[in-house]
């Protein structure tokens, strides 16, 4: 394994997160004041780039269904957040018979991705040479 480098510190500001590819691996690199950390960018629930979601101090959740991981050590702090409500809100005047279906498909797709397992991130080691942004792979 190699540090390679993949950004700029003025790439990434504080607060803010950048998906890298290299090395046939998506990264997602993340300064939090000041310090970079860097995890693998693909959510362990159904794929979706952690780097589009958001940082708040050190947790980013997922921009899909708001899983959330620590990007210090790629600890995965809660799981997916999967709700009908705001759904079933849309179809409010819609009549009773396509309510009905449209609540049962969503129920299904739920219950089957409540039973993905969601897992820890794996965690790159990062280093800094001047402005530059290196991450081991
Ligand atoms: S894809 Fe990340 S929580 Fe579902």
């Amino acid at each position: 394994m190699s540090f390679v480098r993949v950004a700029t510190v003025s790439e990434i500001p504080a607060g803010t997160m950048k998906h890298v590819e290299v090395g046939g691996k998506e990264i997602c690199i993340a300064n939090v004041s000041g310090k970079f950390y860097a995890i693998n960018d693909r959510c362990g629930h159904e794929n979706a780039r952690l780097s589009r979601g958001s940082l708040i101090n050190t947790i980013v959740t997922c921009p899909m269904h708001s899983s959330q991981f620590d990007i210090t050590t790629g600890k995965l702090m809660s799981g997916p957040v999967l709700e009908l409500a705001g759904i079933k809100e849309m179809f409010t005047g819609c009549p009773e018979k396509v309510k009905k279906a449209v609540e049962q498909m969503y129920e299904g797709i739920f219950e089957e991705q409540r039973l993905i397992k969601t897992y820890d991130q794996l965690v790159y080691d990062v280093k800094m040479d001047g402005s530059d942004v290196l991450v081991q792979i």
